[in-house]
């Protein structure tokens, strides 16, 4: 709590005393206790062990299916006092102050979703029968919708008054993904109730248990996706060692790289797959000698070559990782040009593999908004105009297009590079091979 700004302060104390009045006015003392507690327990279990979602941004419990249950079976009193019992979740080492403003947005989301549930013709109960559920699903699905955009609304507000996030960073294509998980999961709650009438409290067991199979499923993927990551930054670590002035290029890359990816539409599995392409696109950089990557002055014909080799070697480095799949062609042909005079193969236009095409702006754009020995970093403005000049002739334009796009809204933050520790690089790279501004100078060994 002393760590939050005041406005984040007094929104957790309106929040906190606004769940307080719901549930008091709504006298719960009037309520079926042995169906509430059982609902009350599912949410805590649920809430307890939240499940990760496959989008960067967000881990979700589904815990709110059974604040849906309760908004059918119950109402929105009790509906409100189920998402409550987040204060008493088992995570270790989550801080009082998260625990409190957890059960106050959970109450009000539920209150509002048993408000809306009733507002749009449902009758609290339990359904006897077919005939009785049936009409329950429209007044349902406006609940499950109203406690995901309340949900949505009030952590988002959160966030801005704890300055964490800006209305430009709102990432829509996640938020969306993140609604559409959550209509998913409120399905539970439509379960829960229409199974309470044949096997009361047995019905939430009967939902649980699928849940934590596919839980425990999806954990192993995570597991797995980790070991990838930890992999990738393990090469891309070996790359910046050997050069240090690029350091932090590749994660930009990766990251500039994703941007134009889902401006352009890409899926999401392409989107991983470019992701991960943009952080080893320069591992080939590992083959080519020390002395050559940082040389101070003109490179020799040979130097030259081998520079020119680093997409070939990168190839090479990562042939053998399975799960890199489309991101061997973003490696490869990183520095292809649309005109054809680049390498290694001096493929022109549509001829150059798509991954690639997008990492060569994103590569050129982070080479020149970031710090060289012998420049500074230029303006994001200079950079993109750079990109549009090239357009057409060393870049895509589409993805061109696209990236000017996306950072025009979601803005780009360039990073100042570290300065190398005491001993390393005492010779300055003169040139940089991905700035299309500055041509790498190459004099004859005859
Ligand atoms: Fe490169």
């Amino acid at each position: 709590m002393r760590g939050l700004p005041w406005p984040a302060r007094l929104y957790l104390v309106v929040l906190t005393a606004g769940a307080a009045a719901v549930i008091v006015q709504g006298r719960p003392g009037t309520l079926d206790w042995r169906p509430l507690m059982v609902l009350a327990l599912l949410f805590l279990v649920c809430e307890s062990v939240p499940t990760l979602l496959n989008i960067r941004e967000a881990a979700m419990s589904v815990s709110f299916s059974a604040v849906l249950a309760s908004v059918v079976l119950l109402g929105p009193t009790a509906a409100a006092i189920v998402g409550s019992v987040a204060v008493l979740s088992v995570r270790p080492g989550l801080p009082l102050v998260k625990r409190l403003y957890n059960g106050a947005q959970f109450a009000l989301c539920g209150y509002a979703a048993g408000v809306a549930f009733t507002e749009f013709g449902g009758s609290t109960g339990v359904p006897r029968d077919v005939e009785a559920f049936i009409p329950l699903i429209a007044p349902f699905a406006a609940a499950a919708v109203t406690y995901a955009l309340l949900n949505f609304a009030m952590m988002g507000l959160l966030l801005r008054l704890a300055g964490n996030v800006g209305a430009g960073q709102i990432r829509w294509r996640s938020m969306g993904q993140l609604f559409l998980s959550y209509m998913g999961y409120a399905t539970f709650g439509l379960l829960i109730a229409g199974l309470w009438s044949s096997v009361k409290s047995i019905a939430a067991v009967l939902v649980l248990l699928p849940l934590f199979i596919a839980r425990w499923a999806f954990g192993q993927y995570l597991a797995q996706q980790r070991a990838y990551d930890a992999t990738i930054a393990a090469l891309c670590q070996a790359v910046e060692t050997k050069d240090y002035y690029t350091r932090g290029h590749s994660e930009r890359v990766s990251k500039a790289s994703v941007m134009i990816a889902e401006e352009i539409g890409m899926g999401t599995e392409r989107v991983g797959a470019i992701r991960y392409a943009g952080m080893l696109h320069d591992v080939g950089k590992l083959g080519v000698p020390t002395k050559v990557l940082q040389k101070d002055g003109a490179l020799t014909e040979e130097e030259y070559a081998a520079i020119q080799l680093h997409p070939m070697r990168g190839l090479e480095i990562v042939r053998g990782i399975d799960f890199l799949d489309e991101a061997y062609a973003g490696i490869m042909h990183h520095h292809e040009r649309m005109d054809g005079r680049g390498y290694p193969m001096g493929l022109a236009g549509p001829e150059i593999p798509e991954f690639a095409r997008v990492i060569a702006v994103a590569d050129a754009f982070d080479s020149m908004t970031s710090d060289r020995s012998y420049r500074g970093a230029r303006p994001v403005e200079v950079a993109l105009d750079e990109l549009r000049k090239g357009a057409g002739t060393q870049f895509d334009p589409v993805m061109v297009n696209a990236f000017i796009k996306a950072v025009e809204r979601e803005g780009w933050r360039p990073t100042r590079s570290a300065l190398p520790p005491d001993g390393v690089a005492a010779e300055a790279a003169a040139k940089d091979h991905d700035d299309p501004t500055v041509p790498i100078q190459v004099v004859s060994e005859r």
